[in-house]
């Protein structure tokens, strides 16, 4: 352990055990994994073993020779893969606004943006809502289906994409400010928006699926954290604890209670099992617009603004982090991971605010809300 807490890389000399902070040029440049060492000395001394390292990987080892940003420094093990072309929406469904726009922009998001006034639905918008979310849970249990050891992140988003058109919704995230897939797919050390591409998933892997469909002029929102295969110990406490708090912050939503109020249960209960609350993401008021007021932080003591009334739609969405709290975002300018590289894990909801309490609008059918990882 060096100063501050992290632990540090060891030189890779043999039998030098020393801290190491300098890291092989070549290796960085080349997407080498490891190759610290502790000093000029001990990199010179080796020079002649190590540099074998920078030759052309063998076939063994040369399944993720794709490295588009060679001079990131990445916080965790995972890395991007490559991405399949953009998928088509068939005409006949009805698009939202950035559907179309060159840049993806929400113009619709945009011209009240910053209003902290929340909407109330009417009956009519209600069932609008009830109808998308229900759509948008169907969509989900169909990219659930299909996640497993050895399937690329991208089946799913194509599995998503189709389970969505079938279904006459165009799925939201597509050319949402340019995200260029159909959902999120988050692995790992991946918080969220992580960007579904050829990567296999692997046996202990736990990865977020989040899906947003617009149907009818209303978008409904929803996501699960899976494991994949059998998960360390750690991931299935972090998985649990993350879905824990998306159930109890649930449970105060009803008229009077104050938005800010959600982060505190959710907070207390991510600490309590010595976990983070992400901050840089929130939960969103949703209808006819994709993300609007409120916001709704998760973490404790946050300023957000607006009292729950009848009427609102909106999400609760923890994002729930093993280490720190801090996130950083790949040079893709989406994906957003935890600054250390340790796993972090997600659970959302879209709900309504009724006369005396809340509707989960996105709950899973079959099984009365039990989440996936619980099967
Ligand atoms: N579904 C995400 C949310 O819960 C938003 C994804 S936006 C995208 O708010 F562009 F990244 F897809
Ligand atoms: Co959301
Ligand atoms: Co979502």
């Amino acid at each position: 352990m060096s100063a501050n807490g992290v632990a540090a890389h060891c030189c890779e000399t043999p039998g030098c055990n020393a801290e190491a902070k300098l890291q092989c040029p070549t290796c960085i440049k080349l997407n080498i994994q490891g190759s610290f060492f502790c000093s000029q000395n001990c990199f010179k001394g080796y020079w002649e073993s190590h540099k074998l390292r920078h030759k052309k990987p063998s076939i063994s080892d040369s399944s993720t020779p794709y490295n588009p940003w060679p001079y990131y420094a990445f916080s965790g093990s995972l890395r991007p893969y490559p991405q399949t072309t953009k998928k088509e929406v068939p005409p006949s469904i009805g698009r939202p606004d950035y559907a179309d726009d060159p840049n993806g922009f929400p113009h619709s998001e945009q011209k009240v943006r910053g209003a902290a006034n929340i909407k109330c639905l009417s009956d009519e918008e209600k069932e609008g809502m009830r109808v998308a979310c229900k759509l948008a849970r169907e969509v989900l249990d169909e990219g659930v289906k299909v996640a497993d050891i050895g399937v690329a992140t991208d089946e799913i988003d194509r599995v998503v994409h189709e389970a969505a058109i079938e279904r006459e919704c165009y799925p939201s995230p597509l050319n949402y400010h340019g995200f260029p897939k159909s959902c999120c797919t988050s692995v790992n050390e991946v918080i969220c928006h992580g960007i579904p591409d050829m990567r296999p998933l692997q046996n202990g892997d736990i990865c977020n699926i989040d899906v947003t469909v617009y149907h009818r002029n209303f978008h409904g929102d929803l996501n699960e954290t899976l494991f994949i295969g059998e998960v360390s110990s750690i991931a299935k406490n972090l998985v649990k604890t993350t879905w824990e708090c998306l159930q109890k912050s649930i449970e105060i939503v009803k008229p009077g209670v104050k938005y800010r109020e959600v982060g505190s249960l959710i907070q207390k209960h991510a600490h309590s099992q010595g976990f983070s609350v992400v901050r840089s993401y929130c939960g969103h008021g949703i209808h006819q617009l994709f993300h609007t007021a409120p916001s709704v932080p998760h973490y404790a003591k946050n300023k957000a603004v607006g009292v729950m009334k009848p009427g609102h739609t909106f999400t609760i969405e923890p994002m729930i982090s093993e280490g720190t709290w801090k996130d950083e975002q790949w040079p893709d300018n989406w994906t957003a991971v935890t600054a250390d590289g340790k796993l972090s894990a997600q659970f959302e909801e879209t709900l309504l605010v009724t006369d005396t309490g809340v509707e989960v609008l996105t709950q899973r059918r079959d099984r009365n809300g039990q989440p996936y990882f619980m099967d």
